[in-house]
C-alpha cells in the first residue's frame, strides 16, 4: 500500500479482475461475450473440450464462421435480439464434438455499457448432454412400463384360456384312440396351444410378471455348462469363446431364466454373424458406483456380475438399438424372428435387480452388457428337499380344489379324479372351509387371487382346522403380492398356469408324500 492511496485501488481492481475470471473460469460450462454481429469478444470455460473449435479460432469471428450456417444461424439470430430488445432469451442446440453430440443450454442475456465500452450479449452455456440422455432413457423405460402393462394383462388372461385348452385337448387325446384322425386333431390342437403357452410366457416375462425363483448361481458354471449346446446351436463356422473371470463371486438369479438369456443372446449373435465369425461370454465382478448409475433409470449402485457378450457380426444403427427391447421389433424376415427374445431378456434381467445395455455400430459387431446382482456367500448346494421316496399309497388321498374360473375348475378336477384322487370341489373359499369342519383333507389345491377370500388366507385357515393340510396353489398372477408370500408357508407348492395334467399330478403326488 503507498501512502496516497491510489495504487491501493488499482490493486484492488486487478484483484477483483483475477478473482472474477478466476471464477468464470470455473463456472460448469463456457460464458461467451458477443457483440451486435454474434463476433466472438470473450470467451471463459475450463472444459475446453466443450467448444466446438479452440478459442484462437473463434476470438474475432462470428458464430455462422464458427458453427456454420445450420446451428450459427438461430444463434446469431438471438444474440442480435437480445441485443436490440435486452429481453434475455434461453437456447437448446446441438453439436456434434469430437466426443460425439452433445447438447447445449445457452442463456443469453444483456450486459450493461460499462468503461466507455458499448453494451455487450452473454451467452452462459451449458452442457445437458447428460441430462438429455437420462430424459431419453427415462421415456424409454416409461415406454417399456407401459407396453408391459398392457401386453402383462392380456397375457394374464390368454393363460386361463390357454390352461383350458392345454388341459382338455390332453383329456382328448388320452380318450382318443390311437392312430385315428380325431386324435391327431386334438393333438394338433393340444400342440397349438402349447406353442400359445410359450409366447405368452414370453409376454410375461416382458412385462416382468414371471414368478422367478432366485438362487445364488455360479454364473461361470451356468455358462459353462451351456457350452457344448451353444456351439451345437450357432454352429461351427462360428468360433464360442468363454472369458470367465475366476473370482466372480455369486450371482443372485434364476438358474432357468440365466439359460433363456444367454440363450437368446447367442442366437441373436448368431443371426447377426451369418457367415461366420466370433461370439464372446465373458464374466466380470465390477462395482457401479453412483456416478455410473445416476446416468441409467432403474439402476442402484452395489456389487454386479457382469455377463458380456460380444460378437463380431453385422452390429445394428442408432435406431435399431433404441427399439430392440420392444416387443415385436425384428429386423428379421417374416417367420424367423419373433422380436420377443430381447424383450423377454430385458424383463427378467429387470424383474431381478440387474440391469442390461447394448454397444453397437453398423458393420461393428454388438456388445451386450447384462448386470445380475452380485452376492458374496458362494453358491449354496440345493439345499436337500423334504420328500420322503415314494410310496405308493398317494392313491385315496383326498384333494380340495377352490379355483372360481368353472373351466379351470372343472379341469383341475377331471385330471386329478383320473389320478386317482378323491376330489371334491369347493365353489369358493367359504365352501372349502365348511367341508374341512368335518373332512380329512390331504390337499388343498387352490387358486391364490380369488375375490372374496385370497388363497393364502385359505390355507391358513384351514391349517387352524387340520394341520397336516398340504396346499397346492395355483395362479397366473405371480407378480400379485400374495402370490410372493406363498412359498414360505410350509408344505405348500406354487405351480404357474398354465400347466399341463402331469405336472399337476406330480405336484400333488410330491405334498402327499411330504413329510409331516
Ligand atoms: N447381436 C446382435 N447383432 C445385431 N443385431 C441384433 C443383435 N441382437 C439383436 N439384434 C437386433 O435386435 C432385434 C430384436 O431381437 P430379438 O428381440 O431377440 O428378436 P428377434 O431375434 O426375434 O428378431 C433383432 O431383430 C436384431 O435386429
Ligand atoms: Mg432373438
Amino acid at each position: 500500500m503507498t501512502a496516497n492511496g491510489t495504487a491501493s485501488v488499482g490493486d484492488e481492481l486487478v484483484a477483483s479482475e483475477s478473482r472474477l475470471r478466476a471464477i468464470l473460469g470455473c463456472t460448469k460450462g463456457i460464458v461467451f461475450e458477443f457483440d451486435r454481429d454474434a463476433r466472438y469478444l470473450n470467451l471463459w470455460t475450463h472444459e475446453e473440450s466443450l467448444l466446438a473449435r479452440p478459442r484462437s479460432e473463434v476470438i474475432g469471428r462470428t458464430i455462422v464462421e464458427a458453427l456454420g450456417e445450420e446451428v450459427g444461424r438461430p444463434l446469431a439470430e438471438c444474440v442480435r435480439r437480445v441485443y436490440d430488445t435486452g429481453i434475455s432469451e434461453t437456447l437448446e442446440y446441438e453439436l456434434v464434438l469430437r466426443g460425439g453430440r452433445r447438447w447445449f443450454l445457452a442463456d443469453i442475456l444483456i450486459t450493461p455499457p460499462t468503461g466507455g465500452r458499448e453494451r455487450t450479449v452473454a451467452a452462459l452455456v451449458r452442457d445437458m448432454t447428460a441430462h438429455k440422455q437420462l430424459e431419453e432413457q427415462l421415456r424409454q423405460a416409461q415406454k417399456m412400463e407401459a407396453i408391459g402393462q398392457l401386453v402383462g394383462g392380456i397375457a394374464h388372461d390368454f393363460n386361463n384360456i390357454l390352461t383350458t385348452i392345454v388341459g382338455y385337448s390332453e383329456l382328448l387325446v388320452e380318450g382318443l384312440e390311437k392312430g385315428t384322425g380325431m386324435r391327431r386333431h386334438a393333438l394338433r390342437i393340444r400342440q397349438a396351444a402349447e406353442r400359445a403357452s410359450g409366447l405368452t410366457k414370453q409376454l410375461l416375462a416382458y412385462g416382468r410378471k414371471e414368478l422367478l425363483v432366485p438362487e445364488i448361481l455360479d454364473v461361470n458354471i451356468v455358462i459353462s455348462s451351456m457350452a457344448d449346446m451353444l456351439r451345437r446351436l450357432i454352429g461351427e463356422h462360428i468360433e464360442l469363446r468363454l472369458e470367465l473371470d475366476p473370482q466372480l463371486g455369486g450371482a443372485k438369479f434364476d438358474r432357468a431364466k440365466l439359460e433363456q438369456v444367454i440363450m437368446n443372446l447367442a442366437l441373436n449373435a448368431r443371426d447377426a454373424l451369418g457367415a461366420g465369425g466370433r461370439l464372446t461370454f465373458r464374466t466380470d465382478s465390477v462395482e457401479l458406483d453412483e456416478a455410473f448409475c445416476t446416468q441409467r433409470v432403474e439402476c442402484s449402485p452395489g456389487s454386479y456380475v457382469l455377463i458380456t457378450a460380444t460378437d463380431t457380426g453385422k452390429g445394428m444403427d442408432a435406431a435399431t438399438k433404441t427399439r430392440i427391447f420392444d416387443p415385436f421389433f425384428t429386423t428379421k424376415e417374416v417367420g424367423r424372428g419373433t422380436g420377443l427374445g430381447l424383450s423377454m431378456v430385458h424383463g427378467i434381467v429387470k424383474q431381478s435387480g440387474g440391469h442390461i445395455e447394448v454397444d453397437s455400430e453398423p458393420g461393428r459387431g454388438a456388445s451386450f452388457r447384462v448386470y445380475l446382482p452380485r452376492v458374496i456367500t458362494p453358491p449354496a448346494v440345493a439345499a436337500a428337499a423334504d420328500l420322503r421316496p415314494p410310496d405308493a399309497t398317494t392313491n385315496g388321498h383326498t384333494v380340495v380344489i377352490v379355483e372360481d374360473d368353472v373351466d379351470v375348475r372343472q379341469l383341475l378336477d377331471s385330471h386329478l379324479r383320473s389320478a386317482g384322487y378323491n376330489v371334491v370341489v369347493a365353489d369358493d373359499p367359504d365352501a372349502a372351509l365348511q367341508l374341512a369342519r368335518t373332512l380329512p383333507i390331504d390337499v388343498l389345491v387352490t387358486d391364490v387371487v380369488m375375490p372374496k377370500m385370497g388363497g393364502d388366507e385359505l390355507a391358513l385357515r384351514m391349517r387352524e382346522l387340520q394341520p397336516n393340510v398340504r396346499v397346492l396353489y395355483i395362479s397366473g398372477y405371480p407378480e400379485d403380492p400374495r402370490v410372493a408370500h406363498v412359498p414360505r408357508v410350509p408344505r405348500s407348492v406354487f405351480l404357474p398356469k398354465p400347466f399341463t395334467r402331469q405336472a399337476l399330478v406330480q405336484e400333488v403326488n410330491a405334498l402327499v408324500e411330504m413329510r409331516s
